[in-house]
């Protein structure tokens, strides 16, 4: 799905989230495994305030293991529940529910102290555009029993699906905007997959990857294209992708249009290998990023 994000969008789906906030106790919010922050809303902090929330790091069969650790680390040392998921085996997708108990007790405390023994709950998936909500939700609902039907009371009919005894999960999932005001990581989330190209063009984007791969993982590129000379700069690398794959023009020049689809289609399948497109060390303290990319940490 490509969404343009003008303001009006944007209060339009802040509106609809906390719409939907109200409802639910637990929020299950989607970050891409290989650019967690780069595929956060800036708003999120502010919009869920201090309802319990659970990291689901999706896609991170297409991740690197070292990267995926990483970030673990990183979110579990900022006291945040994270776990990685794969939505498309259903790798991960059964921890969701202890995960959530764990961090439901306090409200399990608080209920019983008014009396109440229920533990029914209710969650919502919450996430920018393509990060993997409505994959999610679907490998839920399969997992599980069919959707439960409308609430009253609500003012727009809600389903809900139930997973497991205890909870049940929104059928709808909330929409955010991804960043755009930092362009390494607009570049970041274009490489991914998440924003389509109509925004950035494909050969930026793919002159980010090349140099970004020949950085961090030049074997990938030395395997799937057989390259020898690693050190040529990003257009030398692309040009020598053009030349091995047969992207040529009328008089022999290489179609940089077409080195670049074959580029990103393959590194945002996972053809090339198991990439994360950032490190927790390339952010700043103040959620900025490094300018140069470089992995400092
Ligand atoms: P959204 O609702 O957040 O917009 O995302 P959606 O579930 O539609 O997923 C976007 C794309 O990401 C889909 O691919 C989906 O299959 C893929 N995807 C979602 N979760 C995972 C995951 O954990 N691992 C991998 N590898 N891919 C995932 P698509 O190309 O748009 O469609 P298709 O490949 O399913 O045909």
């Amino acid at each position: 799905m490509s969404i343009q994000w003008f303001p009006g969008h944007m209060a339009k789906a802040r509106r609809q989230v906390e719409e939907k906030l109200k409802l639910v106790d637990i929020v299950f919010e989607l970050l891409d495994a290989r650019l967690p922050l780069s595929s956060r809303n800036p708003m999120i902090d502010d919009l869920v305030k201090h309802k319990p929330r659970l990291l689901l790091l999706t896609k991170c069969d297409l991740a690197d293991e070292r990267g995926n650790k990483a970030w673990l680390d990183f979110f579990h040392s900022q006291g945040m529940s994270a776990l990685p998921v794969d939505a498309k085996t259903g790798k991960g997708v059964g921890q969701i529910q202890p995960a959530s108990e764990k961090l439901l007790q306090p409200l399990f405390a608080t209920r019983e102290k008014k009396g109440i023994r229920s533990r029914q709950v209710r969650a919502m998936v919450l996430g920018i555009p393509n990060v993997g909500k409505s994959s999610l939700i679907n490998r839920l609902a399969k997992r599980t029993a069919a959707v439960t039907g409308d609430r009253p009371g609500v003012t727009k009919a809600q389903q809900w699906i139930r997973i497991g005894k205890t909870m049940e999960l929104l059928d709808t999932p909330g929409i955010l905007w991804p960043k755009f005001d930092d362009s390494e990581v607009g570049l970041r989330l274009a490489a991914s997959g998440a924003i389509k190209e109509e925004i950035l063009p494909l050969e930026e984007v793919a002159l980010y990857a090349v140099n970004y791969l020949s950085d961090r993982y030049p074997q990938f590129l030395a395997e799937r294209y057989k390259l020898k000379d690693l050190s040529l700069s990003g257009v030398g690398l692309l040009t020598e992708i053009g030349k091995k794959r047969g992207c040529l023009q009328k008089g022999g020049e290489i179609n940089f249009e077409k080195v670049a689809e074959i580029l990103l289609n393959d590194l945002r399948s996972g053809r090339i290998g198991k990439v994360t497109m950032e490190m927790p060390g390339d952010w700043h303290s103040d959620g900025g990023v490094e300018a140069d990319g470089q992995n400092d940490s």
